[in-house]
């Protein structure tokens, strides 16, 4: 008998329909509002999947080899699936992270043997982690893969994530709905759908001005991920921090799906859009689970 690896339960997730939030008007016009399940991910988030991707091609490529350090600046889910996927393939993982996010992330790293440096919020949050890891690659401490530069990550999605959702919709969808950090899942998906029906539209959600949404940044020119097309997304939509979190809560409690505020935001948005349009399919990315976030507050204690 063939048994399955780890790796191999990752992708494949279930896309489900929103029954509640959306109410009757939604219906009425024949709209429906898919979120695609990330969280069922072995590592509970839609990074395994670009995280699998990176390690496999710079393998494929000769560049790594089981046994090196991997260095990877992370705002919270990529650190926990580079952890995750380092373990099962061999690698030593250093994760240089601010010290502002939540203690079940950096719980989850550790226990899959992964190290940790935690840098000061105050000076720079993600933008300094990320030039330390540039720098610890510079003294030869190991490989950055770097998700907001490396192909692979896109690549993931346009592989993946993209055929199954239009594997799962019957080729139905018409808007597809993501929140932007990398934006590798949002650039892989909507090259992918674009190549199938030319006419599907992507949109992609960013934080309003002065909102924290745990993943997703609006980010300054200078630090604008590489693999960022601004082509490849018809419109750009902001959601505030409270809406983000308010969703968090309803989805939890009104769907039964628990998520965290970046999926909460990206649904806000497939709201916003099915407002506006008749006969639609509109899926939006639930990027991970929401008891990633207990300790934060963000759920009812
Ligand atoms: C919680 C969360 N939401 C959304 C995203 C955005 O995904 P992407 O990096 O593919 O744009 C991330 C990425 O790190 C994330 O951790």
């Amino acid at each position: 008998m063939m048994h399955s690896t780890i790796d191999r339960t990752i992708g494949n997730t279930p896309l489900v329909r929103l029954q509640r939030i959306p109410g009757a008007d939604v219906a009425a016009r024949g709209t429906v509002i898919l979120g695609k399940l990330e969280g069922n991910n072995p590592g509970g988030s839609v990074k395994d999947r670009p995280v699998l991707s990176m390690i496999r091609g710079a393998e494929a490529r000769g560049e790594i080899h089981p046994g090196d350090r991997l260095i990877e600046a992370t705002s919270g889910n990529t650190g926990i699936a580079m952890a995750m996927i380092a373990a099962m393939t061999g690698y030593r993982m250093t994760l240089i992270m601010p010290d502002n996010l939540s203690a079940e992330r950096r719980a989850s790293m550790r226990a899959y043997g992964a190290e940790l440096i935690l840098t000061p919020a105050v000076q720079g949050g993600m933008e300094y982690a990320r030039d330390l890891a540039m720098t610890m690659q510079a003294n030869g401490e190991g490989r950055v893969l770097d998700q907001f530069a490396n192909p692979d990550n896109p690549r993931a999605h346009y592989d993946t994530t993209g055929p199954e959702i239009w594997r799962d919709t019957q080729g139905g969808i018409t808007h597809f709905v993501s929140a932007m950090g990398t934006t590798g899942t949002i650039m892989g998906v909507s090259r992918f759908l674009r190549e199938q029906e030319a006419g599907v539209m992507i949109v992609g959600a960013q934080p309003s001005e002065g909102s924290q949404i745990a993943g997703i940044r609006k980010w300054s020119p200078a630090y604008q991920p590489k693999i960022y097309q601004p082509s490849e997304v018809d419109r750009i939509e902001q959601v505030s921090q409270a809406d983000a979190e308010e969703m968090a809560r309803r989805l939890a409690a009104e769907e039964g799906i628990f998520c965290g505020p970046s999926a909460a935001g990206a649904c806000v948005i497939a709201l916003r859009v099915a407002a506006e349009v008749e006969n639609a399919t509109i899926v939006f990315i639930v990027c991970d689970r929401g008891d990633r976030y207990l300790s934060t507050g963000l759920f009812p204690g």
